[in-house]
């Protein structure tokens, strides 16, 4: 099957632009990363102000001021309980250094019985090998296997809402299976790790409201470390800063990427608190040190970028376009795609959807070389819109300043591509 590249060469607002001039709504965000859209006056503004500073200093053993400013203002995120920041410049690399600060911070209080680890059915955090391991063993990981660590897994909740519609919602088998793993192994785990309110790469699988506190309550109650990866649902996607505010809950390590630059530079930060830094502290040769040390670590072109996008975002969520959107959004889910008879399953939360194809009643399954959802999604192309399938589900992933309009014409543009595709 051909599999055509588009070459993008210009960005506007929330399009693309590709070399022959034709405009294409970004439906993925540019791998759910984008906030403000492309090519932003404001962020490009801190951008070049940077530049004309310094393009790039190490974290390694130096510092510089935007990485102070920057780890101030993320520590706001969860009103100055988080106030420890390491940054890195990936979303794995967050998630895996949450998981070896919370090992090393159980060694290090003598706590050495405290070694295994808890994630759920379909997770996802990255691809690295501490997070492949994390992640669930399906086809992103699955041929690893031999070589990741083991992992107690967790199902995943079963919940299904669009548009505020719940079609089905049950976390209580999932809470009751966490019960009993820290009943019997409480003493023993370091740490769970958790996606909250939505799985993205599982397929935007969701979590009925209250799921991450209760999963929260129990891991305080046996002294687990919560890890949430916020990579995906941080900045805006849910309709606040961060998902866990959503659910007044302040995790032990919160991992930020993708959207923490607005989408213009790989940037990312783990947050933990006070007391969970205070045992890295000591004599040189006591062997305390953190060593985790990437290159571009906290670079302070993304830095500054990502203090100006963290400004302008926080007044684009009051000014409650984001909430507008995604309303529009599900509403539209709901009225123009659930209806077709190839569209099995509708699912939204904030400015996050999957529309899941499946063959219509009676009809014989689709093969995987069909690739069906991939030849929607370049049909959707031709209409003007960029979307990346998951198998035969389409992910929906705006910019966070996608104004209602926009929605309109994302939607009308799969409910398009469906009507050529299912002809
Ligand atoms: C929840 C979550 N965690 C971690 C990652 C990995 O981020 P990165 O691709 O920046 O390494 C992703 C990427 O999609 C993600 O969705």
């Amino acid at each position: 099957m051909d599999n055509p590249r588009l070459h993008l060469v210009r960005g506007e607002g929330c399009w693309l632009v590709d070399a022959e001039g034709r405009r294409y709504l970004d439906g993925n965000a540019s791998v759910w990363t984008n906030v403000h859209g492309h090519n932003d006056p404001d962020l490009n503004a801190a951008l070049r102000a940077q530049l004309d500073q310094v393009a790039h200093v190490t974290l390694l053993g130096l510092n510089h001021p935007r990485a102070t400013e920057l780890a101030a203002e993320l520590a706001t995120l969860t009103h100055g309980v988080l106030t420890r920041c390491f940054f890195t410049d990936n979303g794995s690399n967050a998630v895996e250094v949450a998981l070896k600060l919370s090992l090393q911070h159980w060694q290090l209080t003598g706590r050495l019985e405290r070694r295994e680890v808890a994630a759920f059915a379909g997770a996802y955090h990255g691809d690295t090998f501490g997070t492949m391991a994390l992640g669930d063993r399906g086809p992103f990981h699955a041929r690893f296997e031999p070589w990741l660590f083991p992992v107690h897994r967790l199902p995943a909740p079963a919940h299904s809402e669009c548009a505020g519609r719940v079609a089905r919602s049950d976390g209580s088998a999932s809470l009751e299976a966490l019960a009993r793993l820290l009943a019997e192994r409480g003493e023993r785990l370091a740490c769970l790790v958790l996606e909250p309110r939505v799985q993205g790469a599982a397929g935007m699988v969701q979590q009925p409201p209250g799921f991450v506190a209760s999963v929260a309550d129990l891991c305080r109650d046996h002294g687990v470390h919560l890890i949430l990866d916020e990579v995906f649902t941080g900045f805006g996607r849910l309709g606040a800063l961060t998902a866990c505010e959503t659910e007044a809950v302040v995790p032990d390590f919160l991992c930020l990427a993708k959207g923490l630059a607005g989408g213009y530079l790989p940037l990312a930060a783990t947050l933990t608190t006070e007391a969970i830094h205070q045992p890295f502290l000591g004599r040189f040769s006591e062997g305390r040190t953190f060593f985790h040390g990437h290159t571009f670590s906290g670079n302070p072109l993304g830095c500054a970028v990502a203090l100006a996008s963290l400004r302008k975002l926080r007044a684009l969520l009051a000014s409650g376009r984001p909430e507008a959107s995604a309303a529009a959004l599900g509403q539209a889910l709901l009225a123009r795609l659930a209806p077709h008879p190839n569209v099995r399953e509708v699912r939204q939360l904030g400015l996050t959807a999957a529309v899941d194809l499946a063959p219509a009643a009676g009809a014989p399954a689709w093969s995987a070389d069909a690739r069906t959802g991939y030849r929607v999604c370049l049909a959707a192309r031709r209409h003007g819109l960029v979307l990346r399938p998951l198998g035969d589900s389409l992910l929906i992933v705006p910019p966070i300043a996608i104004a209602p309009p926009e929605i309109d014409h994302l939607v009308g543009a799969v409910e398009a591509a469906l009507r050529e595709e299912f002809r």
